[in-house]
């Protein structure tokens, strides 16, 4: 007999049996930009794969993701212009306002969240309003996102993800969404302040452009890479502010994190892997550094799910389920 011999390997049968961890399509939330205007879906450079969609083009799209398997998909808003204060974000006629209305009248099953956040809106780029040496206005901000959530939920959306990490944002949309006791709060719990946003940055071209100021940065309001306790405080925080699911932000580098908040808290956890994380996985299969870009994904799946998370957002969410599908 031989030392470390495991019986129960032998066959794929055995394997599947004792899985302990799966990924299905209705795991996966699948990101969606939307932009006014287009005359066909523009496929994103820095996202091979992905594509802006007018509202109409969600629909279809919208509708392929259900017919997949795919329970939710999450909204970011490509505005015609943009302002200081980002003000088109909260327009009820805005590209985000229009899609959800579309999305909820044509797939009325699917589940419709939408990212609340002004830097896709702001001419300098940045999640908040700033003063004239770019420090953070809250109080400003804090409305402007009650007035972006409250158009969505006017618009129907299911749920808001606040994604800025804005001191106060958590109470602030409660509170404006009391009178909406059907829209639920996905909080960008933990997100770090990370490099692997990158491409997202150029997709939405919100870019922070040094406008202003010199003392902004994303560092002032997203956790350091290297916060783990604070971390966990601040997400619980969220929490006990009302979010009904939140969210680890990147992955792969964060699952630790995401471990570590599964075991202090029981609502739903979500995980996004990021712009970066995807970029940089498909630049290795078409480098040829991974021959199975289906399974590479999958693993990084698996990683997730097996970290404790309920949820995945993943810019390969449509194409994991394309594939599943067909095995
Ligand atoms: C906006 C927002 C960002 C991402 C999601 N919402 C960019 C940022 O914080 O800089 C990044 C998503 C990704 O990289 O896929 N606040």
């Amino acid at each position: 007999m031989k030392d470390h011999f495991q019986p129960y390997r032998q066959t794929a049968a055995m394997r599947e049996l004792f899985a302990e961890t799966d990924v299905l399509p209705r795991h996966f939330i699948a990101p969606l930009f939307v932009q006014h205007g287009l005359t066909s879906p523009v496929s994103i450079d820095s996202l091979p794969g992905n594509y802006r969609f007018s509202p109409d083009q969600a629909v279809v799209e919208a509708k392929a993701l259900h017919a997949l398997g795919i329970r939710a998909v999450i909204l970011f808003g490509i505005p015609d212009a943009k302002d200081a204060t980002g003000h088109q974000a909260a327009d009820p006629n805005g590209v985000v306002q229009s899609s959800i209305r579309a999305i909820r009248q044509a797939v009325p099953d699917l589940v419709v969240i939408a990212d609340v956040c002004l830097c896709q809106y702001t001419t300098h780029g940045a999640c908040a309003c700033l003063d004239a040496n770019g420090g953070i206005q809250i109080p400003p901000t804090l409305e402007s996102l009650q007035a972006i959530a409250v158009s969505y939920a006017e618009s129907g959306v299911h749920a808001v993800a606040p994604s800025g990490m804005i001191d106060g944002t958590l109470p602030a949309l409660k509170s404006a969404l009391a009178q909406y006791p059907d829209c639920w709060v996905l909080a960008y719990a933990m997100k770090y302040h990370s490099q692997f946003y990158g491409p997202f940055r150029s997709a939405t071209s919100a870019q922070y452009d040094g406008h202003a100021a010199h003392e902004y940065s994303r560092a002032q309001h997203q956790i350091p890479p290297t916060q783990s306790r604070e971390a966990l405080r601040d997400a619980l925080l969220d929490v006990e502010a009302g979010a009904d699911a939140v969210m680890v932000k990147p992955g792969m580098p964060y699952l630790d994190q995401l471990a570590h908040l599964r075991q202090h808290t029981t609502v739903p956890l979500a995980v996004y892997q990021v712009s970066g994380e995807y970029a940089m996985l498909k630049q290795a299969v078409a480098s040829g550094i991974f021959d199975d870009e289906w399974a590479v994904f999958h693993e990084s799946f698996v990683g997730m799910r097996r970290a404790g998370a309920d949820w995945i957002v993943s810019y390969y969410a449509k194409a994991w389920a394309e594939h599943y599908a067909t095995r």
